[in-house]
């Protein structure tokens, strides 16, 4: 049984408090902002349990958790199913697959944060979650959101880069542009005087392509 505390009307969007809720998990009774503390969160859904794609992507984040977890980002994982069926999906999974799922999985039966969270697409199906994924920041904001349909699987080297330009963003003030990665130049706010044009002109380390396009290494 899941609880979902409403903080905001409709679906969270970008900006939003991500709502909080307590929910039956794989690691036992969880309180969602307690659980998350003042780390990042990656909180995703998946159609169901024992189907193919969602077990790549199961696996797939497995893999990847260590690397998340050196960015502040715990994970966790949530579908329509039942605690029990979580539970043996992780096992099958570690027996198959040699995958160890070490993250919590919600088991959101009575679909509460679901719903709450927007994770329930009726044009894909009315009784299971899209692939959905909020990355949520230290402050309990939510900072993105990525929608996948059931027929396909998300790419977590993309939500990865999304982490790194969200928190590169963050640390630096400033932008990342089109298929930025990590190392490559960000992107540096716009001077808002003439004066500020005319110092950025000889700035030294700034590349500026045009008054609202300067980019910079960092
Ligand atoms: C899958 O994970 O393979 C899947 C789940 C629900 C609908 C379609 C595909």
């Amino acid at each position: 049984m899941s609880t979902a505390t409403e903080t905001t009307y409709g679906m969270p969007r970008i900006g939003d408090v991500a709502p909080d809720f307590t929910a039956t998990t794989t690691h036992g009774p969880l309180s969602f902002h307690k659980w998350k503390g003042d780390s990042w969160a990656l909180l995703f859904s998946h159609p169901a349990d024992f189907t193919p794609v969602c077990t790549t992507e199961l696996c797939e984040f497995a893999r990847r958790a260590a690397e998340f977890g050196a960015k502040k980002v715990k994970l966790i994982g949530l579908s329509i199913d039942s605690v029990h069926s979580h539970l043996a999906w992780r096992e099958n999974i570690r027996e198959k697959m040699g995958v160890s799922i070490d993250y919590p999985l919600i088991a959101d039966l009575d679909m509460a944060v679901a719903r709450r969270y927007g994770m329930i697409h009726p044009g894909e199906g009315s009784t299971v979650t899209v692939r959905a994924v909020f990355l949520i920041d230290p402050k309990n904001t939510i900072r993105a959101l990525v929608y996948y349909p059931l027929n396909t699987g998300r790419n977590i080297d993309e939500l990865m880069r999304l982490v790194d330009a969200l928190q590169t963003a963050d640390g630096n003030a400033v932008a990342c542009p089109v298929n930025w990665k990590k190392g490559d130049k960000v992107i540096v706010p716009p001077p808002r005087t003439e004066q500020e044009v005319a110092d950025r002109k000889v700035m030294k380390g700034i590349e500026m392509i045009d008054f609202y396009l300067s980019k910079k290494s960092l």
